[in-house]
């Protein structure tokens, strides 16, 4: 009998790349593998890799640098390393340089190149028709489009992934049909920018929420430069869609937003955040701010800061600048001191604590609609869930209510979930 052959994939950064990893993965259950989740048990490890930010690349060359052994033991193994980081020729040729017993190292066209790497003969699906082996039980993320066309000036994303191309909404809301079918309920419309999706955004999510059932699409990411009033409108009068919305600002300084290329000032975005809250008052609003950028000046962080506590986000994903090579910003002038940065950074990570907690403490008292996922997050024997804000609900009740809408009234916060009881059980 043949021997049965095993994949390990490992993946850094964004949602978007989990997202590839699920059609790797897929991919290679048509090709006759199984997945595994360590890298020992492995006949094949993909390392789908991240480049938006240093860090993520040290970890890649730590968790690289590892695999010498396991090659040494097992010269059979085939190792390969794709997405953004090696999409990048610099990068490729230092993998190459520096870590020979590589296999293959791809970029972002991996599923065109897999099959060949791996010595495959069948005919294999198109990327478009491969289904993701998706881990959860409950939820999915659907990319709808590939790629960005903004060029702010920090960001690498265009350069690795291209300018944007949208997937049709034929085959969206087919897959997202198939996936309600499934019982997959909590999905997530992937896009560096869905307010760009062509032909039209909420022309798709008007499309997506007349489909038939209880569910919930959330989408990320928003650029609050295309993300138009109407379409609070639309969302505010909607079923299913999250009452959650993320819309990165980078920074609350008109002179740092220009230097970035985001296409809006501070009080345009102000009036948006408010427009969205005035409109949808259950609205969880999150962004993420970038603190450090070249140039920056403690008064324009202060800028930050001051528009951090005016909109009061649920909450933030923040980030030290980290310069990328082939930007924009890679070849402006840089001297504020890393030291310096961090401190900035830490007074952000302080402020928006405060807030968040806050924000968190509101929903005491109230009752919130809950996709429940199972397994407990704050304790094994809760049960989890997702609220229509996009925020985790942990809550007592039986199995059963796994893949079900329940309500829970919230009686706890903790910092990064809700903790409630069940109300009604429909
Ligand atoms: N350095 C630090 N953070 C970055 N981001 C994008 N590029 C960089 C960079 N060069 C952050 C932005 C973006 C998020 C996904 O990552 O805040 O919204
Ligand atoms: Fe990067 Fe800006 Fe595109 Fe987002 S919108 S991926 S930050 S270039």
């Amino acid at each position: 009998m043949e021997k049965i052959r095993k994949a390990y994939v490992r993946t850094y950064g964004c949602k978007q790349n989990f997202a590839d990893s699920e059609k790797i993965m897929g991919l290679l259950l048509t090709l006759g593998y199984i997945a595994v989740k360590t890298p020992e048990e492995a006949d094949l490890i993909i390392f789908n890799t991240c480049a938006v930010r240093e860090n993520a690349e040290q970890r890649v060359f730590g968790n690289v640098g590892v695999l010498k052994k396991l090659k040494g033991d097992n010269p059979g193994l085939v190792i390969i390393l794709c997405g953004c980081m090696t999409q990048q020729p610099h990068m490729a040729e230092y993998f190459k340089a520096k870590f020979p017993f590589l296999n293959a190292i791809i970029g972002t066209n991996i599923l065109t190149a897999l099959p060949g790497i791996i010595g495959a003969e069948a005919v294999f699906p198109s990327a478009e028709e491969i289904k993701p082996l998706r881990e959860g039980e409950f939820s999915a993320n659907v990319p709808i489009m590939n790629g960005c066309d903004n060029f702010c000036t920090y960001c690498v994303v265009p350069l690795v992934r291209g300018r944007e191309v949208s997937r049709t909404p034929e085959k969206i809301i087919d897959e997202i049909k198939g996936l309600i079918a499934e019982n997959r309920r909590d999905i997530l419309l992937l896009g560096q920018n869905v307010n760009s999706y062509k032909p039209d955004f909420m022309e798709l999510l008007h499309e997506i929420d007349s489909l038939d059932g209880e569910f919930t699409i959330s989408y990320m990411t928003s650029h609050p430069k295309d993300c138009k009033k109407e379409l609070i409108d639309f969302i505010a009068e909607s079923r299913n869609i999250s009452r959650h919305l993320h819309l990165p600002v980078q920074s609350g300084s008109n002179r740092i937003l220009e230097l970035m290329n985001r296409g809006y000032t501070r009080e345009q975005y102000i009036e948006l955040a408010e427009y969205a809250k005035s409109k949808i008052p259950e609205i969880s609003l999150t962004t993420d701010i970038l603190v450090g950028f070249p140039g920056e000046t403690y008064e324009d962080f202060k800028d930050t800061l001051s528009l951090t506590e005016e909109i009061g986000f649920d909450s933030a994903y923040t980030f030290i600048y980290s310069k990328r090579e082939g930007t924009a910003a890679a070849n402006f002038a840089d001297p504020v001191p890393p030291e310096e940065k961090s401190k900035w950074f830490r007074e952000l990570l302080e402020v928006q604590g405060r807030i968040s907690e806050r924000s968190y403490l509101k929903h005491i008292g109230k009752s919130l609609r809950v996709f429940c996922t199972g397994e407990g997050r704050s304790n094994p024997e809760l049960l989890t869930g997702k609220s229509k804000q996009g925020i985790i609900v942990d809550f007592a009740g039986s199995d059963e209510l796994r893949g079900k809408f329940v309500d829970v009234k919230i009686t706890k916060a903790l910092p990064w979930a809700l903790v409630g009881q069940l109300t009604v059980n429909k």
